[in-house]
């Protein structure tokens, strides 16, 4: 264990998300408080309509919280309507975000779609590529590298959005819902990834689902019902106190 997995990955303080204003205001987040470590994969659960989605784009800089506090591997993105200005070079230096869809783009393959993240940070072209046929073959579409995306079924088309998010080796990996459109044994890949990826890169991952197949591998799961989170099964971590959190 390494000195920085005292250091939460992602943290949470007392945050709420209010959309709308006035007699059409819905309340998505209500007093929130998370916290997860480098090397943990997550699960996030909770009936349609509890807040999982808002809580995981307030999380990746998408979506602006209505108060509290997040923290993302030490760096305040937002304090009480407060806003880190850099919110864009975070969301692109720090998460790997996997949306219920894929939203890749149309007119690249599917080796390029995974290699743009890193050669907009700046890696060499052809580094970007090669780590990219290693996530393709890793996620077990490696045939499908030079397939254009529209040529590609919906569940390979994940496996590359899934790629596309691990090809930065991103702290933070914010997975909604991504093994919805796989069969059970491609989920299982792809959550065994998400561990691999964890466990060595100390990644901190929170991943969305309803998929009773992959619910047993997690260690630790937080649930969301009516915008209010509680953590349900804990393999002994304690959440920092408030005045440790970052
Ligand atoms: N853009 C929006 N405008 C207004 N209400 C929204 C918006 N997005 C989500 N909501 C509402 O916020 C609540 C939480 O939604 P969401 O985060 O999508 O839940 P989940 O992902 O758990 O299904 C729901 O009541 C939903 O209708
Ligand atoms: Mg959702």
């Amino acid at each position: 264990m390494n000195v920085k997995d005292h250091i939460p990955a992602i943290s949470v303080r007392n945050l709420s998300k209010t959309y709308g204003h006035g007699r059409s205001a819905v309340t998505a987040l209500k007093d929130v408080n998370l916290a997860v470590f480098p090397g943990e994969v997550v699960g996030l659960l909770g009936p349609s309509g509890s807040g999982k989605t808002t809580l995981l784009q307030c999380l990746g800089a998408i979506l602006d919280p209505s108060g509290g506090k997040i923290s993302l591997t030490g760096e305040t993105l937002y304090e009480n309507g407060w806003r880190n200005k850099d919110r864009r070079a975070l969301r692109r230096d720090h998460i790997g975000f996997i949306f219920q869809r894929p939203y890749l783009i149309p007119f690249m393959d599917a080796r390029d779609n995974i290699a743009f993240p890193p050669m907009l940070q700046g890696k060499p072209n052809k580094a970007a590529r090669r780590r990219a046929d290693e996530l393709l073959a890793l996620l077990e579409v490696a045939h499908r590298a030079d397939a254009r995306i529209e040529a590609l079924s919906g569940g390979e088309q994940q496996r590359v959005a899934i790629a596309r998010a691990l090809a930065n080796d991103p702290p933070v990996i914010l997975a909604d819902e991504p093994t919805a459109p796989l069969d059970s044994q491609r989920a299982l890949i792809v959550m065994k990834l998400l561990q691999q990826t964890a466990r060595q890169a100390r990644t901190a991952i929170i991943v969305v689902t309803h998929d009773d197949n992959i619910i047993p591998l997690f260690e630790r799961i937080y649930r969301l019902r009516d915008g209010i989170l509680h953590e349900e099964r804990g393999e002994g971590r304690e959440m920092p106190s408030p005045a440790a959190a970052t």
